[in-house]
């Protein structure tokens, strides 16, 4: 229940007066089946169905890189805003891939949409975009928007594909939001944590300064992602689940009156879990896994996206996200839904 003496419009406690005004998402164009890795590694259908929730991933194109992904995303974003590149205060992207260490990957994000505002990336793995919202969403209430907010990666560079227990989980894609101050909109209240001391559990080892690239590292796959998969699931299920009932009950929200779940499309039985938790009616989830695999920072903005094609995602709907990943870190937030349709301010 919102605060009755609180001023007209405001969003209540930890929101911000900001709207999602446009959303866009560009997937890569080739699709690898579960049975096409079957054909070269020792896995099957059947098991990574069963175990994940996943069908099928998009893979980039050997010449494509994140940055690619984002800027179509990104153009699809400001499209469907209504926006030009022009109108544009600040470009934020949101990776654990990005096409170099040293620059960023917004810089020539920005660069192919062509401007030179601020832009900076912000690597909070999977829930970079959940994450990125809320910084997004402060900077667009500061003055510095419209922001494109931009999710973007290509985690199959990045895994082993000898490796089973990883390869077959992931997959590449880019989606993007655009963030514009509004009074009468709501994006929060956020519920944002990380936890450093459990970053083994998922990470790639080698090539940062703590373990500069050698190479024996490389002839060992130090580079590669590793994981300790049962960890990495016990914990997602828990801090995604805390995450959510937190932004619930900070913003008075009953949880039947969220008309849709996004969470971190990773694996359908993390997401189900998280539901039962927190007691979503399963047909207020939307789930994508089975088509994109997980996607880390990309997950959350392409099921929006999908959503929204599938005409799940009305003016006003009270939308609750969540995420985990490598850091470890989580989040989760409520927003509404494009409250109205009034001219940007
Ligand atoms: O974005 C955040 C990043 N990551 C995640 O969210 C992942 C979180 N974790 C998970 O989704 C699950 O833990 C996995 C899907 C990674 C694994 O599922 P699991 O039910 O925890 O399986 P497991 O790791 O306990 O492995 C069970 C068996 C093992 O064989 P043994 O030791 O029982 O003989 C694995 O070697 O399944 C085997 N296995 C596979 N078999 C066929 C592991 N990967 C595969 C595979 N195909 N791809």
């Amino acid at each position: 229940m919102r605060d009755a003496t609180a001023p007209e419009g405001d969003p209540g406690p930890g929101a911000l007066p900001v709207a999602i005004t446009g959303l866009g998402a560009h997937l890569p164009a080739r699709v690898v089946t579960n049975d096409d890795l079957a054909e070269r590694l020792d896995t099957s259908d059947e098991w990574i169905r069963s175990r994940t929730g996943i069908g099928q991933r998009h893979v980039a194109a050997a010449d494509e890189a994140t940055a690619d992904l984002a800027a179509e995303a990104a153009k699809s974003a400001l499209a469907d805003a209504g926006l030009g590149i022009e109108d544009v205060g600040s470009v934020l992207v949101a990776t654990t891939t990005p096409d170099h260490l040293i620059p960023g990957t917004a810089p020539l994000v920005a660069e192919r949409l062509g401007t030179q505002v601020a832009a900076v990336d912000l690597n909070a793995a999977c829930s970079g975009f959940v994450y990125g919202l809320q910084v997004g969403g402060a900077l667009a209430a500061t003055g510095a928007g419209p922001v494109l907010l931009v999710g973007a990666e290509t985690l199959t560079r990045v895994v082993d594909h000898g490796d089973r227990a990883t390869a077959v989980l992931f997959g590449d894609g880019a989606a993007a939001v655009v963030l514009v101050a509004r009074p009468g909109a709501r994006l929060g209240p956020f519920r944002l944590g990380a936890d450093g001391a459990q970053a083994p559990m998922l990470h790639r080892r080698s090539g940062g300064s703590r373990y500069p690239t050698t190479a024996a590292g490389l002839q060992n796959g130090d580079h590669l992602l590793t994981m300790r998969g049962g960890d990495v699931y016990r914990h997602a299920v828990a801090r995604m689940a805390a995450a959510s009932t937190e932004v619930l009950a900070r913003s008075g929200t009953d949880v039947a009156d969220v008309d849709l779940f996004v969470g971190h499309q990773a694996n359908a039985r993390i997401l189900e879990a998280v539901r039962a938790r927190v007691g979503i009616a399963p047909e207020r989830c939307h789930v994508t896994v089975e088509r994109h695999a997980n996607t880390s920072a990309a997950s959350i903005p392409l099921a929006l996206a999908d959503a929204r094609d599938a005409g799940r995602l009305h003016p006003g709907a009270t939308v609750l996200l969540a995420a985990f990943g490598a850091g470890l870190t989580w989040g989760a937030c409520l927003l509404t839904w494009n409250p109205d349709d009034e001219e940007i301010t």
